[in-house]
């Protein structure tokens, strides 16, 4: 755990860069700081691991005040990993890799062993890498190396400023699944400043905003999202709020499972009688191991009440379903696409797990304006 308590950094040109910052960042929560240029996130960061002093105040970590730390254990506590990376051109992806455990004074096998594994971790293979230098590698590679320095020691604890700044979207969204998917195995604590709101919602279990120096909000990106504190915040966020906020939700948490289908071997009136029992006017058509096939409806029946391979409407699962991990701002954009109000829920075979509306997913939306805008 990491407490700020009433911090305030004033420089010695007079300049107050945080003013009173207080807030908790929880243990294996990525806590993400945003906010305009120049509120104050790399200054709060930086007093964490005493980059900077504090002026007044305090920062405990681990139930700790940072000051009380011999200043090894608090490096190794916390790994830093910032913009533009600072990986020392000069040396190889292991020395840079190996720079806080020489510093701790590890064995040199010891540290070999973990540079490898670190290298793995970050997705790059330690046999073609470990000898390079970073302009041998791309942009992405280097982000990757960087994250791989700032756990050298293993930290419980990780600084990440704007780690994926400098990298172009398409590789930026990959670094960030692949350090989610990371950070599930590892659990550290982290602080990670962005100025991307996008960014933050993906990342952030916790996202705090800040403004001049101090703290505007606190609150997971849902709530964040629903209910905008004020007018900064909103305008922060951003218009599409409510349809970022679908971006949170996955597809699996809002189907309804209840989803009228038939065999593709069933009869017309097979399917009939499920499209009326169930009061709808169309059912999802499978085959044998359950995977989707199409679908038909009333009309579809009306127009051929011989055969249900001539009734219904084939399709590919992969372009009319939706999968149960796609996120509801996935499946709306789908549904607008499609033209459907309704769309199946796939599982990764393609098997048929249930559907979605249209109607479920504005519901949902329209619920989060009225709350959101009760709450300013
Ligand atoms: N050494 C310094 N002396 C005086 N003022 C400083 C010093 N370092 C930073 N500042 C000021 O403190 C404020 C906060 O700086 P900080 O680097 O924390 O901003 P930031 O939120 O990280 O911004 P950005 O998104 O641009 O990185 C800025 O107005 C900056 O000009
Ligand atoms: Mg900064």
């Amino acid at each position: 755990m990491i407490e700020f308590q009433n911090v305030v950094k004033q420089f010695p040109d007079g300049f107050r860069a945080v003013n009173g910052l207080s807030l908790t960042v929880h243990d294996g929560e990525i806590t993400v700081f945003i906010g305009p240029s120049g509120c104050g996130k790399t200054t709060s960061m930086r007093m964490v691991n005493r980059l900077l002093s504090i002026t007044e105040g305090r920062i405990l970590v681990e139930g700790r005040d940072n000051r009380d730390y011999p200043a090894e254990e608090l490096r190794r506590k916390i790994g830093y990993a910032i913009q533009q990376i600072g990986l020392f051109p000069h040396m190889t992806v292991l020395q840079n890799i190996a720079v806080v455990p020489r510093l701790l004074g590890w064995e040199e096998d010891r540290i070999r062993k973990r540079v490898d594994e670190l290298l793995e971790l970050v997705g790059l293979d330690p046999d073609v890498n470990r000898d390079k230098y970073p302009r041998q590698l791309s942009g992405g590679q280097q982000q990757r190396v960087g994250v791989a320095r700032a756990l050298g020691a293993d930290p419980p604890i990780m600084l990440m400023d704007e780690p994926f700044g400098a990298i172009d979207p398409i590789t930026r969204e990959v670094l960030q699944d692949e350090f989610l998917e990371i950070q599930k195995r590892i659990s550290k604590t982290i602080i990670f400043v962005t100025h991307d709101i996008d960014e933050a919602i993906k990342m952030g279990d916790r996202i705090a905003i800040l403004k001049d120096g101090s703290l505007v909000q606190y609150d997971t990106p849902d709530t964040l999202l629903a209910k905008p504190k004020n007018r900064f915040v909103r305008d922060f966020v951003g218009a599409d709020r409510q349809l970022k906020r679908l971006g949170l939700l996955r597809v699996r948490e809002l189907m309804t499972r209840d989803t009228p289908n038939v065999s593709l071997r069933a009869s017309t009136d097979d399917a009939r009688r499920a499209i009326e029992a169930a009061a709808v006017k169309s059912a999802f058509v499978v085959d044998e191991d359950g995977v989707l096939k199409g679908w038909v409806d009333r009309e579809g029946l009306r127009e051929n009440p011989d055969s249900l391979l001539d009734a219904m409407n084939e399709g590919d699962f992969r372009e009319i379903g939706v999968r149960q991990s796609a996120t509801a701002r996935e499946a709306l954009s789908a549904m607008v696409a499609r033209g459907f109000r309704i769309t199946p829920v796939v599982d990764e075979r393609g098997a048929l797990v249930g559907s979605i509306t249209l109607r479920a997913l504005q519901e949902l939306a329209d619920q989060g304006w009225v709350e959101g805008e009760q709450a300013s």
